[in-house]
């Protein structure tokens, strides 16, 4: 491929990869405000801490549970990950064929590695904001299957549960269910979530800030600490999970007993959850 439409395919997709990684950056910042904010209710019962939660949260749903809200959000996710393996295809199948002297060619190169952050080549090891980005992308689908789509489902005993129904006691309702199974699977997967999404962001800053203003890379001690800045937002993520689990509270949940039964209904009908209700 010629060098120069090379150049500018990266350099778009680039320009994609970072846009969206904005509008994802936006999201994130909105949906992940509401479990923080239980920890400035750490003294309260947990009831008063998930209804805090969930009172917060359904503040942030009015920004993205829109029709556009949705829909740029959606868009948002499948340019990100679309642009990011486009990137990895042009620069793993294609190469670029010069047509200028030497000293151009010195010239772009500097130009390129400025505003293209190239993934690796064949056989070269994926960067940590790379390999989470991947490990980060079915967790979050399935969060948005378990979490949105199927509980919007019409079908009984379902049906259609509203935003102010599948608020933050469904997420207390799966990690203190009273089946181990479901339990340990939706810890464990909250815990990759937070973990990864924590892992990419941290490491994806700074690619992200060199690719918006190339010469903004500092120096020496100034340097962002992506691995700190990792682990104290999972840290910070994880404890307010792991608050608004009813652990040996007075009368558990303080939610109906239908409204569990149509929460067992999202659980019961998605993988791998649904293999740990018998069905009679
Ligand atoms: C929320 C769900 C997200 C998913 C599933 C996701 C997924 C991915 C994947 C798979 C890649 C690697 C693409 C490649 O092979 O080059 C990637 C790269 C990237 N992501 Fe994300 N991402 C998400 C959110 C974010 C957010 C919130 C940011 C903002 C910081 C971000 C910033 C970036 C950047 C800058 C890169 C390029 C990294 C590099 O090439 O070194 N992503 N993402």
């Amino acid at each position: 491929m010629p060098a120069a439409t090379r150049r500018r395919v990266l350099s778009v997709l680039t320009r994609v990869q970072t846009g969206s990684a904005a509008a994802l950056t936006a999201f994130g910042v909105v949906h992940l405000s509401a479990p923080l904010v239980g920890l400035l209710h750490l003294g309260g019962d947990v009831n008063d801490r998930v209804d805090a939660v969930s009172r917060w949260m359904l503040l942030g749903r009015v920004a993205y549970q829109s029709a556009l809200g949705e829909a740029l959000l959606w868009t948002a996710l499948a340019t990100h990950l679309l642009a990011g393996i486009t990137k990895r295809l042009v620069t793993r199948f294609t190469t670029a064929a010069s047509t200028r002297s030497s000293e151009d060619t010195r010239d772009l190169k500097a130009e390129e590695t400025a505003v293209v952050q190239e993934p690796p080549k064949r056989g070269a090891r994926l960067s940590v904001a790379q390999a989470s980005g991947y490990m980060l992308a079915p967790f979050v689908l399935h969060h948005a299957w378990v979490n949105r789509i199927v509980p919007s489902s019409p079908k009984a005993p379902i049906s259609s549960l509203s935003p102010s129904e599948l608020d933050y006691s469904f997420v207390a309702h799966t990690l203190s269910h009273p089946n181990a199974g479901v339990k340990i699977i939706m810890a464990t997967a909250y815990t990759v979530l937070i973990g990864a999404f924590a892992v990419h962001t941290s490491f994806a800053i700074p690619a992200l800030l060199r690719t918006i203003k190339p010469a903004s890379r500092r120096k020496g001690s100034s340097r962002p600490r992506p691995a700190l800045l990792a682990s104290s937002l999972a840290f910070a993520l994880l404890t307010s999970l792991v608050a608004l689990v009813p652990m040996g509270a007075r009368g558990g949940l303080a939610i109906s007993g239908t409204l569990k039964a149509r929460y067992d209904a999202v659980l019961s009908s998605v993988f791998p959850t649904r293999l740990f209700f018998v069905r009679l």
